[in-house]
């Protein structure tokens, strides 16, 4: 079993991030083969300031680091750095078709209106992220729900090329669907998503947040007068108060119906103080490491360049293949 995955460096980590995507590559590193990657290219795919790219990419490495992500356990690198990414995706190009990449929702999404004046790479986005996984021989991809439908073209590129050129090169990578705790909403409307771009800052934890904003924060958050009900289909209707029971569940790695079982009956006054207690101790230990490795450029670049010394030879058999079965001479 090889899991392979990867998240766009972003600026201004938050708890969605956390609990979205890091924590549960924390835990992954520990039962298999895991490979985990900044997509700093798909990141160009719309643009980005070229010194804040690099910066978000060491501060998303140093986040991934401080949280539990163990380089000498995963192999941990930003796509750039290995040229084979870049490369199987030209290839992958020739194999996927653009009828399969129109039905894409979130090129949809990101270009809008404005569909004429999207990149090449933003319409191509989901064949680089088909070569980010079949490169390895993933067998397993951990993905949101967002990034399910470009999981399964990657799939049907491996399956084309496969059979097209009658090789086994491509093996056909599993999805492994995060739980609907994950999805971490604004802590001042409870149907949108928690992110960085939102005007509220406090509508987010920030990694960076010292114990008092984060106890503020919670204290602040969007509630209702109800008491926390007995069983989770009595948060159906309550958005805000979902969300903080997802946050307690997801943290303290037990199910909402398990944080109701613990809080049946309490109100917001006392959930409340509890959750940030829960959110105090675990990001404070996340904090001061990640405050500390984002000042020290030298290492981050250090470990990043010897994930990418090995996802470079784990990847080469792959690219060889790849020409060599299309009949390129190289
Ligand atoms: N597109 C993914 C996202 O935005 C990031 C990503 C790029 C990825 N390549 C990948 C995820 C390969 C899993 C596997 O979340």
């Amino acid at each position: 079993m090889r899991t392979v995955s990867g998240i766009q460096p972003t600026g201004n980590l938050h708890l969605g991030n956390y609990l979205g995507a890091i924590k549960k590559w924390v835990a992954m590193q520990d039962q298999m083969e895991c490979l985990f990657f900044l997509a700093d290219l798909h990141a160009i795919t719309v643009y980005n300031d070229p010194a804040e790219l690099s910066a978000n990419t060491r501060e998303m490495a140093a986040a991934l680091i401080a949280a539990g992500v163990d380089p000498d356990k995963a192999v941990l690198f930003n796509q750039a750095r290995v040229p084979g990414h870049a490369e199987l995706a030209w290839l992958l190009f020739c194999t996927a078709r653009i009828g399969w990449l129109n039905r894409m929702t979130q090129f949809k999404e990101k270009s809008g209106k404005n569909r004429e004046g999207a990149s090449i790479g933003l319409f191509a986005y989901p064949v680089l992220q088909a070569a980010d996984v079949l490169i390895y021989g993933a067998t397993h991809v951990p993905v949101g729900e967002d990034q399910k439908q470009h999981l399964e073209l990657a799939r049907d590129i491996a399956a084309k090329f496969n059979g097209d050129f009658d090789t086994e090169l491509f093996t056909l990578p599993d999805p492994i669907i995060e739980g609907p705790a994950t999805r971490v909403m604004s802590l001042r409307n409870g149907s949108a998503k928690m992110s960085k771009s939102d005007p509220s800052d406090a509508s987010r934890i920030n990694l960076i947040d010292d114990d008092d904003t984060i106890a503020q924060k919670i204290r602040k958050a969007k509630t209702d007068p109800e008491p926390l009900p007995g069983n989770v289909n009595g948060l159906n209707e309550r958005a805000e108060a979902k969300n903080l029971v997802g946050i307690y569940a997801a943290v303290k790695d037990i199910t909402p119906q398990q944080v109701l079982d613990e809080h049946a009956g309490a109100g917001f006054g006392q959930f409340k103080p509890a959750l940030a207690e829960l959110l105090v101790e675990t990001l404070r230990p996340i904090r001061s490491r990640f405050v500390e490795l984002k000042q020290d450029h030298e290492q981050i670049d250090a470990i990043l360049c010897k994930g990418a010394s090995k996802a470079r030879e784990l990847a080469q058999p792959t690219v060889d293949g790849a020409y060599k079965a299309l009949g390129l001479l190289r």
